[in-house]
This record gives C-alpha cells, structure tokens and sequence, in this order.
C-alpha cells in the first residue's frame, strides 16, 4: 500500500496483472454468470485494468464497460490495456475523486475487486454504487484475505444490506466475495 494515500500504487501492479493471478481469479468464471451481452459494467478502483478485456469481451460490441480509478498511473495502465486488446470502442476510462465517482451511467453490473478496504466511507461508496446501479442490476464485491478480515467483511455485507441490496451468493475460498443483487 501506498502510505501517503492509503491505496495501492504502481509498484502493486505485478501482483494484481499476472499470469498466476488470471489463472486463480479468472474473470470469465467469476463473472460470467452474472454479465450477458449489451451490459453496461462499471469497474471501480480497476487499477491496471487486469479484467477489464475479459469484460469487455462478455458485454460485447453492443455493451459498454466503464474503468474507474482515482490514479492517473493506474488509468493510463488500463489505456494502453484496452488499445492492445482492440476494445477502444466498448470502454471508456473515467477518472473519479476519492469522495466521488461521478459519474451518472446506470450499470447492469458493477464491481469492487479488492478495492473497498482502501475507501475511508464504505457507506457512502456503496450508497453510490446502489445508485448507479439498474433494478436487477449486480454489485460483485471481492477483498483481499490478508487485509480484510471475516468481521470486517461482515461489517461492509451489513452496509450492503441496509443500503436494500439483496445477498445472492457468498464464498471465501480464494478471497472474501459476495455478490448482491438490486430489486
Ligand atoms: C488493490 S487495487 C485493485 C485493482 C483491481 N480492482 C484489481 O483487482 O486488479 C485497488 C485500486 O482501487 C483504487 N481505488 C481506491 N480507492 C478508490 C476510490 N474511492 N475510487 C476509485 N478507485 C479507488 C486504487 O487507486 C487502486 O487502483
């Protein structure tokens, strides 16, 4: 982690776009079920773009996936990602505030890959998330084993709950996930 700022910085990049880690987080198995072609997907804290084609591929060319970061270094990394992978017409890059996402785009699918422990307001984060999201739409929340612990977890879950969204599927074996869905 990046002291000054509290979120993972450029020298985290090896760790999260590599071989290994596509291959036990594979983003085809994980999100697959819950994305169908011509959804609009917003990936929050996308750092370098590590799933941003596999979902770029499952919206397909009449879907739309919208990267989000904080960190310029993390969205130009996400750029140069979609260029090579030939998706410049199905992703835009956004740069949000650590207060704010704004953005007005209602999603069919939105996700926080091991990036919610890094956001000082979980409550205010998910109360955005529940406001971009579409009736129906998924929020796939995931976090990292070794810096969020069970009751930590449990605590954000509560948020998500509070907040009206409906828990459809919980696993920890790799990381702690849960997904929801809103009625
Ligand atoms: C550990 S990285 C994970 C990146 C990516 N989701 C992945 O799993 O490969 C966390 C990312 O979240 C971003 N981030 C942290 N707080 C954020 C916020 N409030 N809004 C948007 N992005 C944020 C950081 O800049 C960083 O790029």
């Amino acid at each position: 982690m990046n002291k000054k700022t509290d979120v993972c910085g450029l020298d985290h990049v090896k760790w999260l776009d590599n071989g290994v880690r596509r291959f036990l987080q594979n983003p085809r198995k994980m999100f697959k079920p819950y994305i169908k072609e011509g959804d609009t997907v917003l990936d929050v804290g996308c750092g370098p773009g590590a799933f941003i084609p596999a979902l770029a591929e499952m919206v397909g060319s009449s879907g739309k996936v919208i990267a989000i970061d904080l960190q310029d270094e993390m969205l130009a990394l996400t750029r140069k990602k979609v260029a090579s992978a030939g998706y410049t017409s199905r992703v835009t890059v956004h740069k949000c505030s650590a207060e704010s996402l704004d953005i007005s785009q209602q999603a069919d699918f939105i996700l926080t890959f091991f990036m919610m422990h890094e956001t000082p307001d979980p409550l205010h984060l998910i109360t955005e998330i529940c406001h971009n999201l579409k009736p129906g739409g998924t929020f796939y929340l995931a976090e990292p084993k070794f810096h969020v612990t069970k009751s930590q977890f449990l605590d954000v879950l509560q948020i998500c709950e509070k907040s009206g969204l409906v828990l459809i599927n919980e696993q920890g074996i790799v990381s702690r996930t849960a997904v929801f869905r809103k009625n």
